[in-house]
């Protein structure tokens, strides 16, 4: 059985013998060794292999061993004397699993742009920098689960595939099954797109169950250019019976802190890569973030707030418009630096499912803006008011008819509820202070992106 380079390096059996699979970064060779490190993917850092020429492929295989290739060394862990290492792999055998050529591996030792790695999308994980995303992300999804469980919410999977268009801005990817000729339409005979939040199916069982979360895949059709946007992207969302929007709000900020303090603890080592060579001071930032409470101010104040910011904005900033990324980010980075929950918008620019609040011109809306990013969670508390959600339907042109379901919900033991929506790569950007969110999710759907 192969043993994982982390756990080697963490348990740092000296005297073990252990066979270690993965692929080979460098090589390098002087009189009568050469020497090999190995990366299996399990952490930042490569072991290092000892191959001393008495091996028997030695001459004809080990000393042609070229980077890219794959290997799995059976050898003696040995206490290393070499600075930055505790111990080193001396190999018995090395069986080289798969070749590679040199002359035409597209990831030379050098750092490369992350422009160019995306052109290389099924090779890019090899590299330093999207390994160590690759274990972030996946020890914030572990620590996303770990920490609703641990507050009795139910997971629900919530549908791909749906006929409702949640947010009501025309972003819904159609599904079709390609008969439409022979008189199917789209989807078995009625339209139907992929869903761009999960919200109004949690909102089902949330009105059964109480407190339930959903994350998976959401999709939107905006052919925007962004660093922050993508047209595939993971979502999670909770949603809370009995829940006002104050509640919402604590959930959320005590769900941030959870998952920043989860990944400081968890991936140090990836972490510190982060901190050295793509933010420096993020490990601080973080920390940061997790001690202070965050500000929370209604969207009027932060019109204020912004008006007094002077003419500095491209976009003016005016009561009843939506806040721009500049705005968000100014309030978040500038003004007050540090997480701002921002409540109460103008009715006339959220969804319709808001609840609105006794003013009859803002609803309980909640958007958490953080410094580097702007908008990383938007929510709310849901309209849970039958008269009043079904004439909000009418005024956003929604036809209620095709929400006879949704309204359901409030004819039969409606409760006052809300819920959220992180987006799931902009965590992991905040997170990694990766510029650019293609580089945070392993295959980037955007208009333009490589096919892999
Ligand atoms: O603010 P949004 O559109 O809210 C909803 O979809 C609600 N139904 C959620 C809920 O209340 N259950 O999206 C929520 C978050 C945003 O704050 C942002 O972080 C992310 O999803 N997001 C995107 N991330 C990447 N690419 C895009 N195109 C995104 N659109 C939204
Ligand atoms: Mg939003």
């Amino acid at each position: 059985m192969d043993i994982r380079i982390k756990k080697v390096l963490q348990d740092q059996p000296v005297g073990q013998r252990v066979a270690v699979a993965g692929w080979v970064r460098t090589r390098r060779d002087t009189g009568g060794f050469s020497f090999i490190e190995i990366n299996d993917g399990s952490c930042l850092a490569n072991l290092q292999v000892i191959a001393d020429k008495g091996l028997e492929n030695y001459q004809q295989d080990i000393k042609n061993l070229a980077t890219g290739s794959s290997v799995v060394v059976d050898g003696e862990l040995r206490k290393s004397p070499a600075k930055g290492q505790a111990v080193e792999l001396h190999a018995t055998k090395i069986d080289i699993v798969g070749g590679a050529d040199s002359e035409t591996y597209p990831l030379q030792k050098k750092r490369h742009s992350f422009e160019f790695l995306r052109e290389i999308n099924h090779l890019r994980p090899r590299t330093n920098a999207l390994g160590a995303v690759s274990r972030v992300r996946s020890r914030l999804g572990y620590a996303v689960h770990n920490f609703f469980q641990q507050r009795g919410f139910i997971q629900v999977h919530t549908p791909i595939i749906t006929t409702s268009d949640c947010e009501g801005a025309g972003e819904m990817f159609q599904v079709s099954t390609g008969r439409e000729r022979s008189g199917e339409d789209h989807f078995f005979g009625r339209s139907a797109g992929l869903t761009v939040s999960g919200q109004l199916q949690a909102e089902v069982y949330a009105l059964a169950m109480g407190d339930v979360y959903t994350f998976g895949p959401t999709f939107r059709a905006e052919n925007s250019n962004t660093s922050r946007h993508l047209a595939e992207f993971w979502m999670l969302e909770p949603e809370m019976a009995f829940c006002d929007l104050d509640g919402n709000r604590k959930i959320a900020e005590e769900l941030l802190k959870y998952l920043l303090a989860d990944v400081l603890e968890n991936c140090a080592e990836d972490m510190a890569l982060f901190d050295k060579f793509i933010e420096k001071g993020l490990i601080g930032k973080l920390q940061d973030v997790i001690a202070k409470d965050f500000i929370h101010i209604s969207y009027t104040e932060a019109v204020e707030r912004l008006e007094k910011a002077g003419d500095k904005f491209e976009y003016a900033v005016r009561w009843g418009a939506d806040l721009q990324s500049e705005h968000e980010r100014y309030l978040s980075e500038k003004l007050f630096r540090c997480p701002v929950a921002v409540t109460d918008y103008p009715a006339s620019i959220k969804p319709f499912y808001m609840r609105l609040n006794d003013d009859g011109k803002t609803v309980a809306a909640m958007d958490i803006l953080v410094p580097g990013i702007g908008e990383i969670i938007g929510g709310s508390q849901r309209e849970d008011r039958l008269e009043v959600l079904q004439s909000r339907m009418i005024e956003t042109g929604i036809d209620p008819a095709e929400y006879d379901w949704y309204l359901d919900l409030r004819r039969y033991g409606s409760v006052p509820h809300a819920g959220f929506g992180l987006g799931f790569e902009r965590l992991v950007q905040f997170v990694t202070g990766m510029a650019n969110i293609r580089e945070v999710i392993p295959f980037p759907r955007t208009p333009g992106s490589a096919p892999c």
